[in-house]
């Protein structure tokens, strides 16, 4: 009697136990951890792709006489806004970037939504 009461008392114990054991099989593909191997991904491309305009830290730069602006001003941009700046080079206030950014084109969807993930977070202080 005395032991099946102990176990009573351990039981809720080793249940947790258990679904924590779990916890990295479910691993990636909780969200926390898709966001950051996107994240990770959309760093390596935009301090790749993008810092040869904008600045080797994305803090901006210029391009022949042409100022390009920090990335930071990207942070608010909406997927959908940030989709169509890197595909058509047309800004959300409707600023043509003037065929500069012609090589954003060849990202794939996947890597646009990942770039857009690095730098929704992204901070140039
Ligand atoms: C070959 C140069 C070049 C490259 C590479 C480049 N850009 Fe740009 N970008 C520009 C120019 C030029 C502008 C517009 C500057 C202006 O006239 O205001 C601009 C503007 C922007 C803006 C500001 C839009 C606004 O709201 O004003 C964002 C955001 C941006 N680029 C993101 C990116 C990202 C992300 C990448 C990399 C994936 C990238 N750019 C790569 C040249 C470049």
């Amino acid at each position: 009697m005395r032991s099946m009461k102990h176990l009573a008392g351990i039981l809720p114990a080793l249940v947790l136990a258990a679904c924590l054991d779990q916890a990295p099989e479910n691993g990636p593909t909780a969200p926390m951890e898709v966001a950051a191997l996107a994240s990770a991904r959309g760093a390596a491309i935009a301090h790749s792709m993008c810092a040869s305009c904008h600045g080797a830290d994305l803090k901006g730069g210029a391009v022949d006489d042409v100022e390009c602006p920090s990335l930071v001003v990207a942070r608010s941009y909406s997927l959908a806004e940030f989709d169509a700046l890197l595909t058509t080079g047309v800004a959300r206030d409707g600023i043509s970037t003037n065929g500069y950014m012609t090589v954003t084109h060849t990202l794939s969807p996947t890597d646009r939504a990942n770039v857009h993930q690095y730098l929704k977070t992204y901070d140039d202080q």
